[in-house]
């Protein structure tokens, strides 16, 4: 097979990036979009076309789309309380014959909970599926680019990195599932530490070298909500995202960290700090991330961009977001994140699932990754709990689901 047809679930503000990191692909067409709004699959396939990735066009359901012998692939942008379901009609329509796929790539985090996520891997690999887990941060240049030369210069002159941070940081999410635990699956936890926990374990793992290279051991999680249950900051929440985003009855939490103490190939341990926030005001989201040893170290931040404009108190426009992704102003000194697709790693993550799924590369990042990232989340979730370091995985992690997905977390 020379060219991929790769067809869409999904057609929301993450469709929308990977349709950017469509551009830089040569051996791929955009030509199907799912989305249960009619409209807006007829949009984004539209959008598609115009950026010239491919002839797509929308389609009735999942099946139809997985049924049409012109797609090879799904890429899987649904919002996370779908998967199951989404996962569970793609392999259904491959199963009982009625369409074939060579392989599907879901977007973070694979699932809500460990048995969700189990649950996907499950059907995909039963349906006899190639599988990618898409996590744009590790494609991201900087992070690629830093990691290999951190390892080819300082490492393998003066010993292995020992502490890895990564942090990703904004606002808050653009729609009010992100903000309801029971469908989102937990709140900034769940939602963000899924990149920060994955990027610092990469950092921290050889170049070429296995995921299994480096062992989580032990895992310190913490949650809090710092400014989204104030009162005048909730009542803002319910009136932004509707009235089902109740902060004062049902929260989630605004900031998280984790401290994960690997074991490496020799058994020492290394660190992986990561800290993730809504509630975080600065330009717009900013993602970090360092990597440091015994005689170096690497730091990355998203907004100590190359490009800064400046705009005088005169410049009134409107709020947007052609600045930067969840950009907080319009005024004064702004960082301009030129080519953020490419700069968050989607180009290079989706060339690559693309040739991992024509049999061209072995795919580096699989629904095991992802299944295992939910495994750190939900147990810095019960660490978080318990108020104590767990070792991982611990006891009972497979039924595991937070008090915020559950609707019952008290700050
Ligand atoms: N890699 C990243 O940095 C990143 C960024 C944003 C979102 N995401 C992930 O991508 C996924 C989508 O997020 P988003 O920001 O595009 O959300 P969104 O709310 O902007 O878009 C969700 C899309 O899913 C569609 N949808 C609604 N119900 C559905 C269903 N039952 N089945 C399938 N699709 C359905 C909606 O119509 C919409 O097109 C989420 O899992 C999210 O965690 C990843």
């Amino acid at each position: 097979m020379k060219r991929l047809g790769v067809g869409f679930v999904g057609s929301g503000f993450n469709a929308r990036f990977h349709l950017q990191g469509f551009t830089a692909i040569r051996d791929a067409d955009v030509l199907g979009v799912w989305s249960p709004h009619q409209a807006h699959a007829a949009e984004t396939a539209a959008l598609a076309r115009r950026l010239d990735v491919g002839e797509a066009k929308p389609f009735h359901s999942i099946a139809e789309m997985v049924a049409d012998p012109a797609i090879d692939a799904i890429w899987l942008c649904g919002p996370n309380f779908a998967r199951i379901e989404n996962v569970e009609e793609i392999t259904h329509t491959v199963t009982s014959g009625k369409g074939a796929l060579r392989g599907i790539a879901c977007e973070k985090p694979l699932a809500r909970n460990v048995a969700e996520a189990t649950k996907v891997a499950t059907l995909v690999k039963g349906a006899g599926l190639m599988h990618g887990y898409l996590e744009n941060q590790a494609f991201a240049p900087a992070v690629e680019r830093g990691r290999a030369i951190i390892w080819a210069r300082g490492a393998s002159l003066t010993g292995r990195p020992y502490l890895a941070r990564a942090a990703e940081e904004h606002t808050g999410p653009h729609m009010p599932w992100f903000w309801q635990g029971k469908l989102q699956g937990g709140g900034v936890l769940n939602d963000m530490m899924c990149h920060s926990a994955l990027v610092v374990r990469l950092l921290l793992t050889k170049p070429g070298a296995p995921a299994s290279s480096l062992r989580p051991k032990r895992v310190t999680g913490h949650i809090a909500s710092l400014k989204w249950t104030r009162p005048e900051y909730a009542k803002k929440l319910t009136q932004a995202m509707g009235k089902d985003v109740d902060y004062t009855k049902h929260p989630a939490e605004d900031f998280a960290s984790v401290v994960i103490e690997f074991a490496d190939e020799h058994g020492h341990t290394v660190l992986g700090e990561a800290t993730t926030s809504w509630s975080f005001v600065g330009a717009g989201l900013r993602l970090s991330a360092e990597l440091l040893g015994p005689e170096y170290s690497m730091s990355w931040s998203s907004l100590d961009s190359g490009l800064k404009l400046f705009f005088s108190r005169e410049v009134k426009g409107q709020a947007g977001e052609d600045l930067v992704e969840k950009q907080n102003a319009e005024m004064g000194l702004m960082p301009v994140v030129a080519g953020e697709a490419s700069a968050d790693g989607y180009d290079a993550e989706d060339r690559h699932f693309v040739r991992a799924f024509l049999g061209k590369e072995q795919p580096v990042l699989t629904f095991d990754d992802g299944l295992e990232v939910v495994k750190l989340l939900m147990t810095a979730y019960q660490s978080a709990e318990q108020g104590r370091t767990l070792d991982f995985p611990p006891p009972g992690i497979e039924t595991f689901v937070p008090a915020v997905a559950k609707g019952t977390w008290k700050p």
